[in-house]
């Protein structure tokens, strides 16, 4: 075990050290040239990439830009082959990579190969018939009757993004259902065709020629389902439909289909692809895709961080407390996991899919907001992985307020959760007080507010007489890039700016943060997380309260500091001591030299 944990992180490569930036298209910029006004397009991304460059990103990727009806934000497909008129046209994605080439960096893919939209040619040929030529490229079932004799689905699997209603949708043309576990209008593909994994084996190889360095492959282990889709466990015996996950997460044919595209496709180009892969936290699942040795993925998104405040087993949409000694496992052991097992961690706190991190994880009130994001920065800029950063993370943009009418929210999940809630507690107050609280505090559209450019009309975003297609959250007068970037306080950085040193620092000390190894010093403190990570000739300790309190840690003689060299309160190195007790306060972070 050991001697293959030392492969991986002794094996250097350019994906391991890249920071990626996730750029959610119709949020980032939108400069006029795509068909609809108020979304982000794709010149708007070309014309920031000296900014995404002086932070020091080094790959871009794109969430879908594909054509699309725009159904579930691009994650539902039309034409994996062409651009949405919204966003711009093919010429202006070549545009794109010239300009990333010109300054070294790379970009990856949003690969949603899960699923086709129901407008893709594809689907249109399976719905035309039972005969179709490609009806077995879709999932098709017949229906099952109760006693009662009622037409049912053929399983009580719960739709992802519309929990009330079943993940089956009836085709009266053809008289049966098509399995859809998204929505309606994402239509699974039948992986079991080989005709379907060819067709998707040709989607990679059109981008890697376009000049594509890989992929982000949209809930990758979905697309091997349980033979026969038996029903679910009940969950909850009130809800028709049922959680699925453990009949289609990691099926049984996932890490064949997975190898047959590396063998077919990745293994002939220098790529980079990291697999999204919710519902499963098993360490030997995971291993089986992300050892290196496997030849399956470069790394996965693991959930368990950002499913820290889900009801354990239960739907995305709802809340459970959870306490910094959750986080510190979680985080440590997957640190230890890969690093011993010969796999690789993909770091990200954020993404389009989830509330914002200093919302979730820290306060974003306006007394802590920026020390919370920059106490996140300081733990994802020194842990081991590849690092990947939302758009405005960098600026520790956070969750809209509660005030905002649940109108406001444009995301089909929350819309779909919101109907819910309104059928099943029409006229309870309470009831629906508490959903509107569980959307403000959990829901996708939190990530999906415009990116915060200028204090100027609708933050710089789009022009002054355009309509953002979603409501600019009202803190742009003081959160925003302009007025981040030119901060010039002595002795104090902008979140922008502490995010910028961080990652020159991992870059400048990337055998530790990036390779080295990671001790967790202290696993009983209430608050802090605490971590030594070191390599070969060099260490550094970082300590970050995870609390709104001041609080004492005492240094454990082994972290063996040499000297505190970053707080996130002041830009030079804090005073404290290098022995006994420390003193941190509220949402404090410390990173330290220290003796190996
Ligand atoms: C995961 C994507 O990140 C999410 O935005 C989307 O709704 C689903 N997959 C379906 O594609």
């Amino acid at each position: 075990m050991a001697t293959a944990g030392a492969t991986a992180f002794a094996d250097h490569t350019w994906w391991k050290e890249a920071t990626i930036y996730q750029i959610y298209p119709a949020s980032f910029l939108s400069t006029g040239s795509g068909s609809t006004p108020g979304w982000g397009d794709i010149h708007g991304i070309t014309s920031k990439l000296d900014y995404l460059k002086d932070l020091g990103v080094d790959i871009v990727w794109l969430s879908p830009i594909y054509k699309s009806p725009q159904v579930d934000m691009g994650y539902d497909i039309s034409d994996y082959k062409d651009i949405d008129p919204t966003y711009g046209t093919l010429k202006d994605v070549d545009d794109l990579i010239s300009g990333l080439r010109e300054r070294g960096m790379k970009l990856m893919m949003d690969l949603v190969v899960n699923h086709t939209s129901d407008q893709h040619a594809w689907f249109l040929d399976s719905r035309s018939s039972k005969s179709a030529e490609k009806r077995d490229w879709y999932i098709w079932q017949p229906p099952r009757y109760d006693d009662a004799g009622n037409r049912q689905p053929p399983n009580n699997w719960a739709q992802i993004l519309g929990e009330a209603n079943s993940a089956w949708t009836w085709d009266e043309e053809t008289q049966e259902y098509f399995l859809a576990l998204f929505t309606p209008e994402q239509p699974d593909l039948n992986w079991r065709n080989p005709a379907v994994r060819e067709a998707v084996h040709d989607v990679l190889r059109f981008w890697l020629e376009r000049g594509a360095s890989g992929f982000r492959m949209d809930v990758i282990n979905l697309i091997s389902k349980v033979v026969g889709y038996p029903d679910a466990p009940i969950k909850d015996p009130k809800d028709p439909y049922q959680p699925g996950h453990a009949l289609y997460a990691n099926g049984p044919e996932l890490h064949k289909y997975l190898r047959e595209i590396n063998d077919k496709v990745l293994s002939k180009y220098d790529t980079i692809t990291v697999g999204e892969m919710p519902f499963v936290n098993d360490s030997d699942e995971i291993l089986r895709v992300v050892d290196a040795e496997r030849k399956e993925l470069n790394m996965i998104f693991i959930f368990e961080l950002v499913d820290i405040d889900n009801v354990p087993g239960s739907f995305r949409l709802t809340r459970h407390s959870w306490h910094v000694s959750d986080l510190r496992k979680i985080v440590s052991s997957w640190q230890k996991t890969m690093h011993d097992r010969n796999g690789w961690n993909s770091l990200f706190v954020e993404n389009h899919d989830n509330p914002r991190s200093v919302s979730r994880y820290c306060d974003d009130s306006d007394e802590y907001r920026e020390l919370g994001a920059k106490l996140l920065s300081l733990m994802q800029t020194t842990l081991s992985g590849t690092l990947f950063v939302y758009q405005g993370e960098e600026l520790g943009m956070h969750n809209v307020p509660l005030s905002w009418d649940p109108e406001e929210y444009k995301d089909i999940e929350t819309i779909n959760y919101w109907k819910k809630m309104n059928k099943l507690h029409a006229g309870d107050q309470k009831q629906l007080d508490d959903a509107k609280l569980t959307i403000q505090r959990k829901a996708r559209d939190h990530a999906r507010t415009p990116v915060q450019w200028t204090d100027g009309p609708n933050a710089g975003f789009c022009k002054e007489d355009v309509k953002p297609w979603m409501r600019v959250n009202d803190d742009y007068k003081t959160v925003n890039a302009a007025a981040q970037r030119s901060f010039d306080k002595s002795g104090q950085l902008s979140v922008w700016q502490f995010w910028k040193r961080g990652l020159e620092n991992r870059r400048k000390h990337k055998e530790v943060f990036v390779y080295g190894s990671f001790e967790l010093l202290d696993d009983k403190h209430p608050d802090v997380f605490s971590y030594k990570k070191s390599s070969k000739s060099e260490a550094f300790v970082v300590a970050l309260n995870f609390s709104g309190s001041d609080v004492e840690w005492t240094i454990p003689e082994r972290a063996k500091v040499d000297n505190w060299v970053t707080s996130n309160y002041d830009s030079w190195g804090p005073k404290q001591t290098t022995s006994g007790k420390v003193r941190l306060r509220p949402w404090e972070g410390l990173l330290g030299t220290a003796a190996v």
